[in-house]
């Protein structure tokens, strides 16, 4: 989500980190920051807002000096804010971050017990904190201060250490987060991204998982977290740099369908308790005794992921849920007041039809809780509560591992009213949570089988329209896939109720009319075979989505996708993947615009 960039030479290192900095712009921040060593110390010149702001800063309190570090923050522990800004400097150790620290509550109270105060809201100033602790203990190697930090943290990171006593060293370390080392001459750079140091040099080291880097002008050491010596050779990079924000993939949108295994894992850091069989949303307690429905509000591809929760929901808890287009329900003069709970999905946090219901549900009266991508964005804002997804900056303007992310978010908002509902008992729980942390290795399976969807994509990319079929949690999945194919490829397609195609669409079948079906196994998997067998009556291509081990849809289909199993309520986050992955292919096949289709904005804030 953020950006790193350190720097080990003989030049100016402020410019090189901040010229690096823009190169990551792209991803989307909020706040910004650089240390630079000089002349004993280094100097920590941060604040909110864009890189033009810290420049500015920059100029009134210029940081000379050739070792630095420099960062892009993207909230998610503590608001946007100069003091939440990186490089967070504790004695004479300065870090930046990338991730998140899992066991940060733990660690706060820890290290607060010790005797240290803390100026920030962030996990990161805690790594500092470790850091600097084992430094004052007279472990005077940077390295080996890192690594006994290091085996305090649980979490997704990547980090930069930096020691004003040693500034001839920088120290990273990364695990499941985004970290590569740029080879110079007499010069050496570090970055979350290759994009960042693509203009300076081509020679680069992909840092691996659980290791630890040691960069200096002229050397470059890796080890793992238990200090055994590691060795790969550097790869010279030959992408452009527009290929190389897209990491290689043609598009950001498939980019962001590959990176949705880890922005799941994200979402879901910190916040499962295997042990207690519950979950955890960012502080936020819900008392299913104080209201007596849900009322989700949202606008597109949220609004999908709604009816996604309220299968979710009713299935664990069984409080009644209701979901509405927020452009509807605002005007609709609401039934909705005190003992409502009103739940505004937004992967922006500033869509204007869904903040506008947001006011209007907090005018009658109800309580209002924010389900957003985008920290102190303006609908968390308003609402009076608000728990986050952890998908990262989006840039496709289809959206996808926000979608994903949102129905990770409906699965713990789910588990955390069905347990204090009294109607999700432990062992049901324990096992649906079990199935929510297996989900990242699967999706990675399914989104790495790509060639078969854009096989499928290419067969059936020529048809004029396209219908797709669900039931169950299955049938907003339909709807979010037809809205993806129109966004993306111009095709005109419907998703229906399996259930209702004999009210309507059947009379639009025939050869030419690919019909997608979502067959996952499940309660309703007989009665969407049967959907299915009608197409099939009518000549219609069958494109089935259905799961691994199942024999008799064989006889029935003209395609076949096979996908891992998983819980019930959890099939929708499997089954969108090839969804987004067909409409993607198909888009591709046709060259539209894929990113930055006609006439749709990613954060729609007008009416
Ligand atoms: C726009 C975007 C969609 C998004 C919708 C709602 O139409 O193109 O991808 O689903 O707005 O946005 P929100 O940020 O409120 O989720």
């Amino acid at each position: 989500m953020c950006g790193i960039v350190g720097y080990v030479g003989a030049r100016q290192a402020t410019l090189i980190l901040v010229n690096g900095l823009r190169k990551l712009e792209y991803r989307g921040y909020d706040s910004a920051g650089v240390a630079v060593w000089n002349d004993g110390q280094s100097r920590v010149v941060r604040c909110r807002g864009k890189l033009a702001a810290l420049e500015e800063k920059l100029i009134k309190e210029p940081a000379p000096g050739s070792t630095g570090i420099g960062h892009t923050r993207w909230a998610t522990h503590g608001r946007p804010s100069d003091e939440n800004a990186h490089p967070h400097k504790v004695g004479s150790i300065s870090v930046i971050h990338n991730g998140i620290i899992e066991n940060h509550l733990a660690l706060r109270q820890e290290l607060a017990a010790g005797g240290s105060k803390f100026t920030s809201e962030t996990d990161t100033e805690l790594f500092a904190h470790l850091v600097e602790r084992e430094v004052r203990k007279g472990t005077t190697d940077l390295t080996a201060a890192v690594r006994a930090a290091l085996a305090k943290v649980h979490g997704a990171y990547a980090f930069v250490v930096m020691n004003d006593k040693d500034p001839s060293t920088l120290v990273a370390a990364k695990n499941a987060s985004p970290m590569v080392v740029g080879l110079g001459d007499g010069e050496n750079f570090i970055a979350s991204d290759v994009t960042a140091i693509l203009s300076e040099t081509r020679k680069i080291i992909f840092v691996e998982e659980g290791e630890i880097v040691t960069v200096t002008r002229d050397k470059v050491t890796l080890s793992d977290f238990d200090g055994k010596p590691r060795t790969r050779e550097p790869k010279t990079i030959t992408w452009s740099a527009t290929q190389a924000e897209k990491a290689g993939f043609k598009h950001y949108m498939l980019k962001e369908i590959h990176e949705q295994p880890r922005s799941v894992a994200d979402t879901l850091v910190g916040r499962v308790d295997l042990e207690k069989d519950d979950v955890y949303l960012d502080g936020v307690e819900l008392d299913p005794k104080k209201f007596k429905r849900i009322i989700f509000i949202a606008c597109g591809t949220s609004y999908h992921a709604s009816l996604v929760g309220e299968f979710i929901i009713e299935a664990l808890s069984r409080i009644p849920v209701e979901v509405d287009l927020a452009s509807e329900w605002r005007y609709r003069d609401p039934i909705v007041g005190p003992g409502d709970l009103v739940v505004a999905v937004s992967q922006s946090g500033e869509t204007a039809d869904t903040m506008a219901a947001v006011r209007e549900a907090k005018a009658k009266g109800a309580q209002v809780l924010a389900i957003s991508n985008v920290l102190e964005s303006s609908i968390p804002r308003l609402a009076d509560m608000a728990f986050y997804t952890h998908a990262g900056p989006e840039i496709g303007v289809a959206s996808t591992k926000a979608f994903t992310t949102q129905l990770i978010a409906m699965a713990l908002l789910g588990v955390h009213l069905g347990r204090r509902s009294g109607h999700l008992k432990a062992p049901q729980a324990r096992e649906l949570l079990h199935e929510l942390m297996l989900l990242p290795q699967k999706m990675k399976d399914i989104v790495d089988s790509g060639a078969q969807l854009q096989a499928i994509a290419r067969r059936y990319g020529h048809a004029k329209g396209f219908l797709f079929l669900g039931r169950g949690a299955q049938y907003p999945i339909a709807l979010e896939g037809a809205l993806k194919l129109k966004e993306i490829s111009y095709i005109h397609a419907e998703g229906y109720a399996a259930g209702e195609m004999k009210h309507g669409p059947i009379a639009l079948i025939d050869e030419n009319l690919p019909v997608v079906v979502l067959v996952p196994r499940g309660p309703v998997y007989d009665k969407v075979v049967s959907n299915l067998a009608e197409v099939r009556a009518r000549q219609g291509k069958v494109v089935a989505i259905a799961t691994r081990g199942d024999v008799d849809i064989g006889g029935i289909a003209d395609e076949i996708v096979m996908l891992p199993d998983t819980a019930v309520e959890l099939q929708p986050i499997l089954t969108v993947l090839p969804l987004q992955l067909l409409s993607y292919y198909v888009a591709d096949f046709k060259g539209t615009d894929i990113d930055q289709p006609r006439n749709l904005a990613k954060s729609v804030t007008v009416e």
